[in-house]
């Protein structure tokens, strides 16, 4: 197969960063060409050239979602970053709302949104909340929302979930399912999922109470960073909680954010 050319490789980047915000620099070069290259093997392709017309075309048959599923990655697990949990918690037991709405805006497989949810179930059963609340899903990929719809795990994604949660929420699989864990009903019930760009406009989505846009700035370059997060900030009610990765570093954004935490934010009141 010839090798990804510099034309190619800035054309493919290009594609990449107006439609998704992913900035890729010459440094990335080897490593989109290895991803990619597997890929344009398996379908029989002559090479980057033909892959990148195809991607760009308008009857590119779901390649496009396949290309950005292989140069994102969708890493993630139930209860990642544990912390952020615990300040949900300590928060709802001060304000105890009586109606919550969660958005996991970057949701990859679902493990965030359902994390909130066996959260939010438990604080419900202990009479800490209402029982009015919802979680939304969001990602650009539709193979990890389709996924996440489904709410299947491997064991080992649930590592942080306690044996009374598990016992509480979870199926185990046996047989052909041995090693899987499905999300029972009651908590599916209260989550959906939705596909959205976040580089693009939103409208008509919130206001969330609660907002995690955890591990996806790291695709996005500076500009990108603060339209993103003003984006998204927008979304989130005045008063509101607003999450991102704590390896994520200062949040670029035109809101003055009070720090609650390390990658833990609060939306002034007036704002
Ligand atoms: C590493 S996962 C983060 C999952 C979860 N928030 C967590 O912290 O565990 C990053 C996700 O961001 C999604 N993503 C990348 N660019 C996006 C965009 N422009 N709009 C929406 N989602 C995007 C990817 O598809 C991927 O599922």
């Amino acid at each position: 197969m010839q090798a990804l050319t510099d034309p190619t490789y800035r054309k493919l980047t290009t594609l990449m960063y107006d439609t998704i915000g992913l900035s890729l620099g010459d440094s990335k070069k080897p490593l989109v060409s290895s991803r990619l290259s597997q890929r344009i093997q398996r379908l029989g392709m002559d090479g980057f050239e033909d892959y990148f017309a195809l991607i760009a075309g308008p009857a590119d048959g779901g390649e496009f979602q396949m290309a950005i599923d292989l140069l994102t990655t969708n890493e993630t697990y139930f209860f990642r970053e544990p912390a952020h949990y615990q300040l949900i918690e300590q928060e709802l037991a001060r304000s105890k709302p009586r109606s919550l709405a969660v958005w996991s805006a970057a949701s990859s497989f679902g493990d965030e949104a359902y994390s909130t949810a066996m959260l939010l179930a438990d604080l419900q059963q202990q009479g800490r909340i209402g029982p009015d609340w919802r979680i939304l899903g969001t990602d650009i990929s539709d193979r990890v929302l389709r996924s996440a719809g489904e709410a299947v795990y491997p064991e080992d994604r649930l590592r942080n979930v306690s044996p009374e949660r598990l016992k509480r929420y979870c199926l185990r699989g046996d047989g052909s399912a041995e090693g899987l864990v499905q999300i029972q009903d009651k908590l599916r019930d209260r989550v959906s999922f939705g596909q959205l760009n976040l580089c693009q406009p939103i409208e008509g989505l919130g206001p969330f109470d609660i907002v995690f846009l955890r591990n996806v700035l790291i695709y996005f370059d500076a500009p990108t960073k603060s339209a993103v997060v003003d984006r998204v900030l927008g979304q989130l009610r005045p008063g509101g909680l607003f999450f991102i990765g704590t390896a994520e570093g200062r949040v670029p954004c035109s809101v003055a954010l009070q720090t609650v935490g390390p990658g833990a934010f609060r939306k002034p009141l007036g704002t």
